[in-house]
Order: structure tokens, then C-alpha cells, then sequence
């Protein structure tokens, strides 16, 4: 009888599958077009790992409660997936779902099949296909009794944090999990903008080689906020194209394709009242980019000319300087991320603990990063704290402000588009600003529609007749 079941077998499936039976569990699989199914038994199939052609089958292959993880594509895939599999579990079986469904919807299906006595648990899933192999982070949520009988399973197969524990914590009821899996991809897309602005700079700006960009990256992944992005990036500058001469990225169609995650967090952001400026900044970059014909044609209307890099200091000093500012953008997104489960907490009634959302994220994840540790210690030192009020974090941007000041006024003048580092700028301006222009808006907004207004040198709501 097997441990645990996985229904789908796209390479996330596949790779969790093998995963669980490389470390002992015993593995029953399902792929809805059996040859698929087949095929991955024919070359990664053993005693542990044993494939399926009909639902009925893997269930009652199955070691009570039954455990069955789908990894199908998120929406509606999942919840017809459910229902077939929903139809033949029994009381106390438990589905989990580790696509990246948004919150909402894990928070109905829990509802849904809780009637006809099924758990459902919601579970993000990170690390993409080489992280399901050697070990996700897994951003788990639903019943406690439910976790209590899948975390020693879920233990076994995770990658592990800086100081050795488990990438793995129940984070809260319902749909916490798949909340904090969407935040932390609108992390991943601020991130992963800011990241694509410093290559933009210096490509674009300073006419730089791949060999330049690359040490770039380097000395970004050596730094305080490296990780596994700042690898990944030195990496794909630094690959040749393997359909052609030159550098591959050089032959990569600009537009950036997005399934959701980070616009759902952008409109999470808006709904809470948290300020979302960096992912929001992320999700239109990767909208702008999606019409690369417009581009094109409105580049040559408005008569864009290539940046002039006359203009601008030499790279060998500006270098330091975009690093530092590319630092403090990235640890703004973290920021802004922590500032979302914040207020998410309080609006959901969810127990998160920002010390153990910043540990689990340490390993297996797509923003894991050495600077994790910092939030980790920074909250758990002071669970309630704002992320901007934390000492570090203060530190850290104090030094950063003046390089995203030099290096945004330096896009500016270059004509390159860099949105989530001059967002980063202006959100961090915007909230270090001890007297505001908000006194602006409720003089017009009291002007026009008496909306009132209140007054720093005395208590109450007043109203003015402007202009009298
Ligand atoms: C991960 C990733 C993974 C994927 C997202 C974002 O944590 O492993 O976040 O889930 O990259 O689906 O994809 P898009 O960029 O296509 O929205």
C-alpha cells in the first residue's frame, strides 16, 4: 500500500513523485492520458513508484487516510480533477492541492468537499522542477489535524533552511498556504524585474558585453542579497546561444509571459490598502512587454533614440552604485511582501509567523536568499514589527536611497525604462516622508465635495469655504 498518491505528471508531479520514492515513501501516480503516466513508470518506475490507469486503482492502493497530492494545472483543471477523485476517496481521505490556486478558490474547495467529508488542504509548492526533485519549500494551510497527519510525509521530501530545519511549516487554516505561495511570487516577479532593470541599464546604457554583465551578476550573488536568482541571472547572461552564434538571451523574444500569481498579489495589495507599488510595477512591465509590435512601431513614432551613454558616468563607477541600488530595491520587495501577510493576517485571521514564512523560504523556493536569515532573526526578535521599522532593514536603506536616487536619475536622463527601481525609490520616499502633499488633496477634496479635512494644531473635522 502506498504512502501517498500524485495525480498529474507534468514535470512538477513527475519530479515530486520521484522525489518522495527516492527518500523511502511509497509512491502511487495517475496521469489522466495513461501514456504519459506509462512513460515516466518505463523510466523512473520501481517497488516504491507505481503508476495508475484508473483513479479507482491508485485509491485503493492507498494506506488510510488516503493522501492524494494533485499537481494539475491550477483553475478549473483542479477542480474537475477533485471531483473525479472526490468521487471515489472515503470519509477522512485528504486531497492536496499543490498547484498555485489562488486563495480563495482553496478557501471553496476546503468548504466544498469538507460536505461530503473529504479534507481538502491547500499547499504552495516552490523551487520549479529542480526543487521538486531535490527538495521544494512547501507553504502548507488547512485543518490542523490534517497537517498532523501529512507533515511527517511532507518533512521527507522538503529542501532544508541555513541552519538545517525543515522547509515546511503550517502556516494557517484554509487558505494561508496558497497565500503566502502568492506572495511570495509577486516577491519573485519584483524581484526578477528589478533584476532584468540592471541588466536593461547595462545593456542598453552602457553598451556592455555579456562578460560585464556577468561579473555584474556575480558580484550581486556574492553580496548580502544573493540567492538563487542573482545565480540564475549570472547564469543566463553568461550562455551562448545553442541555435546560433552570439549569446542566447540576445535572441530571445522581449515579451515576459505571467499566469496570475503576481497580478492576484498586485490586486491582494490594492484590496488590503498595503502599498503594492514594486509588484504592481512588475505585473505592468511584464503587460508592456507582452505587445512587442506596439513597441516597436511607437519607438520609431516618438522617435526614441538609442540611449545616449556620452552622458553618463563611467561604468567602472557606476557599477558599485547600481548594485547597491538593485540591493535595496530587492529588499524592498521582500518588504512590501512582509508588509501584504501582515495585513493579511489581521484581515483573514490567520496565525502567520513572518519568522517562519522568512525560514521555510531559506531553501527549495525561487527567492530563497541569504538575506532570509536577516528577516528571519529581525522578526523573530520583533514578531510585530513593521518590515521598514526593523533596524537592519533601516540600515540597509539608508545606504540604498542614495543609489536608487543616482541610478533612477540616471535611467531617467538614458531614456531606460526601469520601473520597479524607481517605484522601489519613490514607494520608500513616499513612506520616509515625515510632511506629505496629502494636505493638497483634502484642501481640493473639501473644496469640491466638503469632504472635510483635519488640522494639525487643534482636534476635530473641519470644513473651509475655500477661497473666501
Ligand atoms: C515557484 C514559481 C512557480 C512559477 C510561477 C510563476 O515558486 O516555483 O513561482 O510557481 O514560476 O507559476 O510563473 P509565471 O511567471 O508564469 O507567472
Amino acid at each position: 500500500m502506498h504512502d501517498l498518491a500524485i495525480v498529474g505528471l507534468g514535470p512538477m508531479g513527475q519530479n515530486l513523485a520521484r522525489n518522495a520514492a527516492n527518500h523511502g515513501l511509497s509512491v502511487g501516480v495517475y496521469n489522466r492520458t495513461t501514456s504519459k503516466m506509462r512513460d515516466f513508470i518505463t523510466a523512473h518506475g520501481s517497488e516504491q513508484l507505481q503508476g495508475y490507469a484508473t483513479l479507482e486503482e491508485l485509491v485503493g492502493a492507498l494506506k488510510t487516510p488516503r493522501r492524494v497530492l494533485l499537481m494539475v494545472k491550477a483553475g478549473e483543471v483542479t477542480d474537475l480533477t477533485a471531483e473525479a477523485i472526490g468521487g471515489v476517496l472515503s470519509e477522512g481521505d485528504i486531497m492536496i492541492d499543490g498547484g498555485n490556486s489562488l486563495f480563495r478558490d482553496t478557501i471553496r474547495r476546503e468548504a466544498h468537499h469538507r460536505a461530503r467529508g473529504v479534507h481538502w488542504f491547500g499547499m504552495g509548492v516552490s523551487g520549479g522542477e529542480e526543487g521538486a526533485l531535490r527538495g521544494p519549500s512547501l507553504m502548507p494551510g488547512g485543518e490542523p489535524k490534517v497537517w498532523d497527519a501529512l507533515e511527517p510525509l511532507l518533512r521527507v521530501i522538503v529542501a532544508k533552511d541555513f541552519a538545517g530545519g525543515d522547509c515546511v511549516t503550517h502556516l494557517g487554516p484554509d487558505g494561508a498556504g496558497h497565500y503566502v505561495k502568492m506572495v511570495h511570487n509577486g516577491i519573485e516577479y519584483a524581484i526578477m524585474q528589478a533584476l532584468a532593470e540592471a541588466y536593461t541599464v547595462m545593456r542598453d546604457g552602457y553598451g556592455l558585453e555579456a562578460e560585464a554583465q556577468e561579473a555584474f551578476f556575480a558580484a550581486v550573488d556574492a553580496g548580502p542579497m544573493g540567492g538563487f536568482l542573482t545565480e540564475i541571472s549570472r547564469i543566463i547572461t553568461a550562455t551562448k546561444d545553442d541555435r546560433g552564434a552570439g549569446w542566447l538571451l540576445d535572441q530571445v523574444l522581449d515579451t515576459a509571459g505571467q499566469k496570475g500569481t503576481g497580478r492576484w498579489t498586485a490586486v491582494e495589495a490594492l484590496k488590503l490598502g498595503v502599498d503594492g507599488t514594486l509588484v504592481t510595477a512588475a505585473v505592468n512591465a511584464r503587460v508592456s512587454s507582452s505587445d512587442q509590435p506596439g513597441r516597436v512601431a511607437r519607438a520609431e513614432q516618438y522617435a526614441r533614440q538609442a540611449p545616449d551613454t556620452d552622458t553618463l558616468p563611467a561604468w567602472a563607477d557606476t557599477a558599485p552604485t547600481l548594485q547597491t541600488a538593485l540591493e535595496g530595491a530587492m529588499l524592498l520587495a521582500y518588504a512590501e511582501g512582509f508588509a501584504l501577510l501582515r495585513a493579511a493576517a489581521e484581515a483573514y485571521d490567520w496565525p502567520l509567523d513572518l519568522a517562519e514564512i522568512s525560514r521555510i523560504w531559506q531553501g527549495g523556493c525561487i527567492i530563497r536568499s541569504r538575506v532570509l536569515t536577516q528577516w528571519q532573526a529581525g522578526f523573530a526578535a520583533a514578531p510585530q514589527a513593521q518590515p521598514l521599522a526593523l533596524p537592519w532593514v533601516v540600515a540597509a536603506l539608508r545606504t540604498a536611497t542614495p543609489a536608487l536616487q543616482t541610478v533612477t536619475a540616471l535611467t531617467a536622463r538614458a531614456a531606460v525604462s526601469t520601473p520597479v527601481l524607481t517605484g522601489a525609490l519613490q514607494r520608500h520616499l513616499a513612506h520616509t516622508t515625515a510632511r506629505s502633499g496629502a494636505n493638497f488633496l483634502q484642501g481640493l477634496r473639501d473644496h469640491f465635495g466638503a469632504h472635510t479635512y483635519q488640522r494639525l494644531d487643534r482636534e476635530g473635522v473641519f470644513h473651509s469655504a475655500w477661497g473666501s
